[in-house]
């Protein structure tokens, strides 16, 4: 058992350390906030991913856990026992760094069996838990070796070996993949998946890699400037990003954003774009009614595969009222409103082709199916017609950045 409770934890560095003016941390005369009020409440055995871009303060949180960093506020708690001030080597906690940090002059062996010697495990429990731990990470071949004389992907294994022979309570990742290139990070995702499975660990993973945070986490702790922005599993924030930032970071290619107008006839919302007209569904009308929103300007944002390709024959001009001709592996599109753009370079991914475009004054994106692109082969510089439905338009307010259409957090 080893749930983790973060409660209202908070990092100030003193104000001499500035950071760089990259980031935009909160600066107060206590000094600047790397960590703001961070709640979180991390289950037995749940792999928790952190993710956010460089600087975002996702190392300072796991460092905080460790104990590796002191707490300046808020109070973490171990399976329920307050751990703010225990040392970190009694906090029964193990962390895999970016750099591997093994010990150059000590074999393979050595380097796992260390943390085991340190806590005076005896010898024959030493050697059945690195071999246990060996066999699990496919490292048997390398145990004579010094790191010296391994890959980035086997000193990466290794490390991982050092840091759960001790069987520890709670894993702590540290951008464990980021060295090594892309093809064995990949392979490395799928080990961690296994490795996952057989562990009965809790698992808490930073890294500022999307794809890897949704894969990987049953749940994903998203921050920006020391601050958590949204905390669900990987649907709920691809799905339903709370703010313009969530919507922007999650997904490849990124989310398209419109300016737009909202406008309300009764109980029914409609968004303009660009004199297009799309009405919204239903359900995303009773969010905006119950919430009382009013017409105001807003940002649409559309995921890329969610952008509905029409030939543009038949687009009237200005392309308000598109009668497009449904394209044969496209569900039907006809009478769906639509705006126009120009194609740009096509870049095939394999099963999808991902079209860039430029309409509304910006450039685009669409994924759409090679099947449904044979068809098209739109060339650089053609005209094109787009639409999308009104259940994959994600709201956001243009002042705040903060989705309309999620309902109100219940206090
Ligand atoms: N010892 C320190 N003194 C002052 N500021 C610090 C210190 N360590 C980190 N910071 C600042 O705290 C912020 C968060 O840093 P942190 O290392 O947690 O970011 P990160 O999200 O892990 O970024 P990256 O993806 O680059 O590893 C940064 O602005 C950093 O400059
Ligand atoms: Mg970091």
């Amino acid at each position: 058992m080893a749930s983790v409770t973060l409660k209202h934890i908070e990092k100030i560095y003193p104000a001499q350390d500035k950071p760089d003016g990259k980031q935009n941390l909160r600066i107060s005369e206590e000094g600047v906030h790397a960590v703001e009020d961070f709640n979180l409440e991390i289950k037995d055995q749940e792999f928790i991913v952190l993710v956010g871009p460089s600087g975002c303060g996702k190392s300072t949180t796991l460092r905080m856990i460790a104990g590796l960093e002191s707490i300046s506020r808020g109070d973490l708690y171990i399976d329920g026992t307050l751990m703010n001030n225990v040392p970190p080597k009694e906090r029964d906690i193990s962390m895999v760094f970016q750099n591997y940090a093994l010990y150059p002059h000590m074999t393979v062996q050595e380097n796992m069996e260390f943390p085991l010697k340190l806590r005076k495990t005896p010898k024959e429990e030493i050697r059945r838990r690195v071999q246990e731990a060996a066999e699990m990470l496919e490292i048997k071949d390398l145990l004579k070796r010094k790191p010296g004389a391994l890959s980035g992907g086997q000193r990466q294994r290794v490390a991982i070996g050092r840091a759960i022979v001790r069987h520890p309570k709670v894993l702590l990742m540290d951008e464990p993949l980021s060295n090594l290139d892309a093809k064995l990070r990949n392979q490395m995702r799928a080990e961690i998946i296994q490795l996952r499975k057989q562990l009965k660990t809790t698992f808490i993973y930073v890294t500022h890699d999307q794809t890897e945070a949704m894969t990987l986490g049953d749940r994903i702790v998203i921050m920006k400037d020391g601050v958590i922005q949204q905390i669900g599993t990987p649907e709920e924030v691809y799905d339903h990003p709370t703010n313009l930032f969530v919507a922007g970071f999650i997904g490849v290619p990124k989310m398209n954003f419109f300016k737009g107008t909202l406008l309300k006839t009764g109980t029914e919302y409609k968004v303009e774009i660009e004199d297009v007209i799309f009405p919204l569904p239903k359900d995303a009308c009773k969010t905006l009614v119950s919430s009382g929103t009013l017409v105001q300007d807003v940002i649409i944002g559309v995921r890329p595969e969610n952008i509905l390709l029409m030939q543009t024959e038949s687009l009237t001009q200005s392309g308000s009222t598109a009668k497009a001709q449904p394209l044969p592996t496209q569900p039907a599109n006809a009478g769906l409103r639509a705006l126009p753009g120009t194609a740009d370079v096509s870049e095939l991914m394999g099963a999808t082709v991902q079209l860039h475009f430029t309409a509304c004054d910006g450039d685009r994106t669409a994924v759409i199916p090679a099947l449904q692109w044979e068809s098209m082969q739109l060339q650089p510089g053609q005209p094109l017609a787009f639409s999308f439905r009104g259940s994959d338009i994600h709201l956001f307010s243009e002042t705040s950045g903060k989705s309309l259409l999620r309902e109100p957090e219940k206090v």
